[in-house]
């Protein structure tokens, strides 16, 4: 149930406050946000391989690439993933090594091992077929709200809100100043902007209205370089309307930190030098430092990257084997 909310009323223009006392979009600004947005992605829409499809195991295996990784580089990993793995029983009966070989070139290795369980805990648990409910896909490894949601929302149309970090951006600038006048300056919590998204979602067109927020938020509503002039939410944008579109808290400085020599670095480094290895073959620890050292970044000890392969395998992406406590023993590969 929504109810008004005694104070602060003339400050909000398109929310009213929930029974709970959370920010929710206005039954009546709702539709025409939604008529709004709709009609701009019939026209705007980026096509892209996982859409349309219903199958719960390609919309998952995309949505775990996409977690850290850009469109344009997952688009021919996925491609690839399915022609080797078509369904998810494939992939689980894969053996591992082979998964984080294909995944070469996405980053963030780790996922490749989530995928890999994931799709194991569904063949044991759920008879290999993903379970469209929100508490079981959180238990899976590498599932988290936002991969749980999509999944929900793209393979059933569950009318839940697919909030990432350009769903966030181009509510919070909709809705900047009712924002702003109901949670003060630390802004909502992640729960509270979830059922604020939540309450924007157009009961039969779940799927539709997340993939539209999306592609306004990574086309049209950008961090840098908004184009306010094309956007469908131009006239009830509140960020546009006090000037403020480019001066959200919290953007990011471009290019923060440094990834060569990072610790990042030097396991996708690690990850590589394996890769590289005939398939089942292992290498020598004290062949692998010479093999990830990079005349680019400075050298690195043996001990810290003994470190970082210790690290890579609490994370299941190689296996340690000959003398564990001797580095100059120890031999490396990747798990099976
Ligand atoms: N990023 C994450 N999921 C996506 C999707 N389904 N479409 C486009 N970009 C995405």
């Amino acid at each position: 149930m929504q109810s008004q909310h005694p104070c602060n009323q003339e400050s909000r223009e398109h929310c009213t406050v929930a029974a709970d006392g959370g920010l929710h979009v206005a039954r009546i600004a709702a539709p025409r946000l939604q008529e709004a947005l709709l009609g701009w992605y019939r026209s705007h829409r980026r096509r892209l391989p996982w859409r349309g499809s219903k199958s719960a195991y390609r919309i998952f295996l995309a949505e775990m690439m996409l977690q850290q990784t850009q469109v344009e580089r997952v688009v021919p990993k996925y491609h690839a993933f399915l022609a080797h793995y078509p369904t998810i029983r494939r992939l689980a009966a894969a053996p591992l090594a082979e998964v984080i070989r294909l995944w070469a070139g996405l980053g963030y290795n780790r996922r490749a091992v989530h995928l890999h369980r994931a799709a194991q805990a569904v063949v044991r648990a759920h008879g290999g077929r993903l379970p469209m409910n929100l508490a079981a896909l959180l238990e899976l490894p590498g599932v988290g709200a936002y991969t749980a949601r999509a999944l929900l929302s793209f393979a059933d149309n569950a009318p839940v809100a697919v909030v990432d970090t350009n769903v966030r951006r181009v509510l919070g600038r909709v809705f900047q100043r009712d924002l702003a006048a109901h949670y003060g300056n630390s802004g909502p919590t992640e729960r509270q902007f979830q059922a604020l998204a939540d309450s924007l979602v157009p009961a039969d067109h779940s799927a539709r209205w997340n993939q539209a927020l999306m592609d306004l938020g990574s086309v049209t509503c950008t961090s840098r370089q908004p184009d306010c002039d094309r956007c469908p939410f131009f006239a009830w944008c509140q960020a546009r309307r006090r000037g403020e579109v480019i001066d959200l808290p919290g953007l990011r400085p471009r290019g923060q930190g440094k990834f060569a020599g990072s610790k990042r670095y030097y396991r996708g480094r690690i990850i590589a030098a394996l890769r590289e290895r005939p398939p089942g073959s292992t290498i020598p620890f004290s062949a692998l430092v010479e093999r990830v050292q990079d005349r680019e970044a400075m050298e690195m000890t043996a001990g810290w990257l003994w470190e970082l392969t210790r690290d890579l395998e609490r994370d299941g992406l190689v296996v340690i084997a000959g003398d564990r406590q001797d580095q100059a023993q120890a031999i490396i590969m990747l798990p099976t």
